[in-house]
């Protein structure tokens, strides 16, 4: 099958109910996307198709043929970051950094179709987000922020 992500297509010989998360990852090395339960309950393999927040490992591939798939090496560049990805950067919200590429995913993904979020619309959004290292606070400060910059923009 062949699947677009990040704007590249790539020919891939799996089985059609393979996880996205293993595609994307085993297959074709984009490991900014993390495994963290496989069964949908913590958010680190969330990835974008056609701008909507999935959980990639509960994704079969054949599903996401014909979609946009954009993981966190593609939402943004070093030198261009995502808003999201700014505000990340400006309020140093990671702390060990496994859950963070799904949270920004997620939050980029929401900030698209509410441009801004009230604390409740984010802690609802991004309640399926889990974060071991308790970075919570800051990841809605940093929403805020990105809203902002995006309104701005
Ligand atoms: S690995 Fe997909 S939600 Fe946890
Ligand atoms: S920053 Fe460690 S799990 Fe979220």
């Amino acid at each position: 099958m062949q699947l677009t992500v990040n704007g590249q297509i790539h020919a891939v010989d799996v089985e059609d109910d393979m996880p996205l998360l293993w595609v994307l990852r085993d297959e074709l090395g984009i490991t900014g996307v993390k495994y963290g339960c496989g069964v949908a309950q913590c958010g680190a393999c969330t990835v974008h198709l056609d701008g909507m927040a999935v959980r990639s490992c509960q994704v079969a591939a054949a599903s996401a043929e014909g979609a946009e798939i954009t993981t966190i090496e593609g939402l943004g560049t070093p030198e261009a970051l995502h808003a999201v990805q700014e505000a990340w950067v400006e309020h140093q919200v990671a702390q060990c950094g496994y859950c963070q590429s799904g949270q920004i995913m997620q939050a980029a993904s929401m900030l698209d179709f509410n441009p801004e979020p009230t604390d409740e619309d984010i802690d609802l959004v991004m309640s399926g987000n889990l974060c071991r290292c308790g970075t919570y606070p800051r990841i809605r400060a940093a929403i805020k922020t990105a809203a902002a910059k995006l309104r701005e923009a």
